[in-house]
């Protein structure tokens, strides 16, 4: 009786979390090819960052030893982003403080995770998989920012420096 109620108060927690807490892991299977991550495709370098595209805010990063590109990147408050990584070298792995996001980065993948940032400032995005010797330096910056100051180019481009 006391496990029956033990598992099926998990059961109960595990669906809420999932159901109405939205906090799941990243089940996205996306395959792109790591050795032509930067030359082609959706992650060239003109291609990084915060995108509004289609009216869907997409920002996309690449992890890479040692460093994300880019260093820092803006998202409004409040509404919903898509965040899109990939690395072209070896497993790394992000979290954003203080929010739901956390995923492995693995070559060869596309990590997706839809997230709401809901509070404005700085938050720090480090790499906690261990990369080689320069992890503990692989550190990015989320810039969230209240949506009215939310203000993307003509090509529907935002970042950091123009904010
Ligand atoms: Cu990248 Cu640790």
């Amino acid at each position: 009786m006391v496990v029956s109620a033990a598992v099926g108060l998990i059961l109960a927690a595990t669906l809420y979390a999932a159901l109405a807490l939205h906090r799941n892991p990243p089940s996205n299977v996306e395959r792109i090819d790591p050795k032509t991550l930067h030359l082609t495709g959706e992650f060239t370098e003109d291609n990084l960052g915060t995108r509004l595209e289609d009216g869907k805010i997409v920002t996309r990063i690449v992890a890479t030893q040692f460093f994300f590109v880019p260093r820092c990147v803006v998202v409004p408050e409040g509404q919903p982003v898509t965040l899109r990584l990939s690395s072209p070298d070896v497993i790394h792995g992000i979290l954003v403080t203080g929010t739901n996001v956390n995923t492995m980065v693995v070559p060869g993948y596309v990590s997706q995770v839809h997230t709401v940032f809901r509070t404005v400032g700085n938050l720090l995005m480090p790499c906690h998989e261990f990369c080689g010797l320069g992890h503990s330096q692989m550190l990015a910056r989320v810039q969230v920012v209240p949506a009215d100051q939310f203000h993307p180019d003509q090509l529907g481009r935002a970042s950091c420096a123009a904010q």
